[in-house]
């Protein structure tokens, strides 16, 4: 069967592009990186994980989260908590920044979200999961969305009892990750199970889980019926994954790569400050240039640089020819007109 990736669908009434969504990754997930995915082909893209206890305490970096480009749209908010009220307030933050859909995570496998009952243990908590969408859904007339594993342990099918009731307490739309919070991410996605979860549920499905090329994605959508699919770890440092994906020409050059990553690099000094972007970036270094496209050495060199200066220099020097196309994306992506919600402007950093 041939699925369509440039066909558009609904999460309630918020329509999105294509049958491709970004997924939300903690240290991982900022603007540069959600807009980036818009480029390549993304229809939804999602924030990662905010801590609604952070929320509630109106903490700086927690706030950081809710910032939202102009040219982001349609965009998810993802919150995290346990209680039900903190959840439906969250909500209303999220919802005066920008977001068009509020995203609830029952998905996050770590000790320190699971031990507040938040995360992948409300699976096991279904009638507390039940109240936080409940409570979430009545917050705010954005569309509520949930995303989750499979369950807690291996083998787990409590996705397929808890995602009915989910819907019925207003959840609009559903991201099954098939993998249990104890597997993290070893293994594999066991799609059978979304297909299950699809046959149950009368909202869109989206498939998250080991989906790296144009062939999985289709396969997957085909087999499961789900609206979508959701792609993390491949389009980390690799947005040509989300193009092959769509179907078009993916392999970049030397200099695209370069060029894309100083982009990265750029908007994301703007996002987060020189200061926390030095540090936040020395992963997508190894990501962008892997995949046999520099050698080793280089990699490990720009990790040992001070400055992101230091680090340009350096890109430039390997890939001379990436200043050209770094003029033409500077050109083409639109300047960021973030929403700004009626709090101290302090608590954006001044960005
Ligand atoms: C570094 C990292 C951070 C993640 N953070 C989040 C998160 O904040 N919220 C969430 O719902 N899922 C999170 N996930 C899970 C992904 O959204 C996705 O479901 C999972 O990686 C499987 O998809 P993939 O095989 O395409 O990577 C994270 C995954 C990774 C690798």
């Amino acid at each position: 069967m041939h699925v369509d990736l440039r066909e558009s669908w609904f999460i309630g009434e918020v329509e999105i592009p294509t049958r491709l969504v970004l997924a939300p990754m903690a240290g991982v997930s900022v603007q540069a990186f959600r807009r980036q995915g818009r480029r390549y082909g993304a229809g939804l893209v999602c924030s990662e994980m905010v801590s609604v206890a952070g929320i509630a305490h109106r903490n700086e970096r927690t706030l950081d989260y809710l910032r939202v480009a102009s040219d982001e749209h349609p965009l998810a908010i993802q919150i995290f908590g346990s209680d039900p009220g903190a959840m439906a307030d969250a909500a209303r933050m999220v919802e005066a920044a920008g977001a068009d859909l509020v995203d609830i995570n029952f998905g996050c496998p770590v000790k320190k979200v699971t031990k507040t009952g938040a995360g992948c243990s409300l699976l096991d908590d279904p009638d507390q999961a039940v109240r936080i969408v409940s409570a979430v859904a009545d917050a705010t007339p954005l569309p509520v969305s949930v995303k989750m594993r499979r369950g807690t342990e291996n083998g787990s099918r409590v996705c397929l009892d808890v995602g009915p009731r989910l819907v019925e307490a207003g959840a609009a739309s559903l991201t099954l990750h098939p993998r249990s919070a104890k597997q993290m991410y070893t293994g594999q996605a066991d799609h059978a199970l979304t297909t299950e979860l699809v046959d149950l549920v009368d909202v869109p499905v989206i498939a998250s889980g080991d989906i790296t090329s144009r062939a999985r994605a289709q396969a997957v959508l085909a087999t499961t019926g789900a609206s979508a699919v959701m792609v993390g770890r491949a389009a980390q440092g690799n947005p040509w994954a989300l193009a092959e994906i769509m179907g078009e020409e993916a392999e970049p050059s030397r200099e695209e790569v370069v060029a894309e990553l100083l982009l990265f690099m750029r908007e994301t000094v703007r996002e987060l400050g020189e200061f926390r972007a030095t540090g936040f970036l020395k992963k997508f270094y190894g990501w962008y240039l892997g995949r046999g496209r520099f050698p080793k050495p280089f990699k490990q060199e720009l990790v040992t640089l001070a400055t992101i200066d230091e680090v340009e220099l350096r890109l430039f020097a390997a890939a001379p020819g990436a200043r050209e196309v770094l003029k033409r994306l500077e050109s083409e992506v639109v300047p960021v007109d973030e929403v700004l919600l009626e709090l101290p402007i302090s608590i954006y950093g001044g960005g």
